[in-house]
C-alpha cells in the first residue's frame, strides 16, 4: 500500500513520527511536505496529497495540521477525495468502513503521538464495507458533479 503524507508547520512534528512508524512497518510512503517548521499554509499540502490520491498514484493519504480540520476541509475540495479528521480510533475505522475515506487528517495539537499512531494503524487496517454505504458515496459523487 502506497501512502502519501503531508502537513503544515503545526503538524510537522507528528508527521515525522507517523513517517517513522510507517517506515518501521516497511510501508511505501512519500512525504509531500512541508519539510521544515517554518510557518506555511495547510491548503498547499492538502492540495498536493489530495491530487495524488485522487489520481490514484497513492491508495491513501495522511494529512496533519494543528487540528486536522483546516487541512481536511482543503483536501475535500479535490474531486474524489473523502478526507476525515479523526480524534479517536472509532472514527478512524468508521470513516473507512462507512465513508470509504481515502485521506486521514489528524491534529497534532489535539491528539498525542501514541493515540495518533493507533488512529493511523486503525485507519490503514480498516476496509470499506460497500453495500448500502456505496449508495451514499455515490450520492456524494453526484454532489461533486453538480458543482463541477
Ligand atoms: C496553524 O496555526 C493552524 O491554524 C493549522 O495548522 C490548522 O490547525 C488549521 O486548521
Amino acid at each position: 500500500m502506497k501512502i502519501a503524507l503531508g502537513s503544515d508547520h503545526a503538524g510537522f512534528s507528528l508527521k515525522k513520527e507517523i513517517i517513522k512508524h510507517l517506515e518501521e512497518k516497511g510501508m511505501e510512503i512519500k512525504d509531500f511536505g512541508t519539510y521544515t517548521e517554518d510557518s506555511c499554509d495547510y491548503p498547499d499540502f492538502a492540495l498536493k496529497v489530495a491530487e495524488e490520491v485522487s489520481a490514484q498514484n497513492f491508495e491513501l493519504g495522511i494529512l496533519v495540521c494543528g487540528t486536522g480540520i483546516g487541512i481536511s476541509i482543503a483536501a475535500n475540495k479535490v474531486p474524489g477525495i473523502r478526507a476525515a479528521a479523526c480524534t479517536d480510533t472509532f472514527a478512524a475505522h468508521a470513516c473507512r468502513e462507512h465513508n470509504n475515506a481515502n485521506i486521514l487528517a489528524i491534529g497534532e495539537r489535539i491528539v498525542g503521538t501514541g493515540l495518533a499512531l493507533d488512529i493511523v494503524d486503525t485507519f490503514l487496517n480498516s476496509k470499506f464495507e460497500g453495500g448500502r454505504h456505496q449508495r451514499r458515496i455515490d450520492k456524494i459523487t453526484e454532489i461533486e458533479k453538480k458543482y463541477k
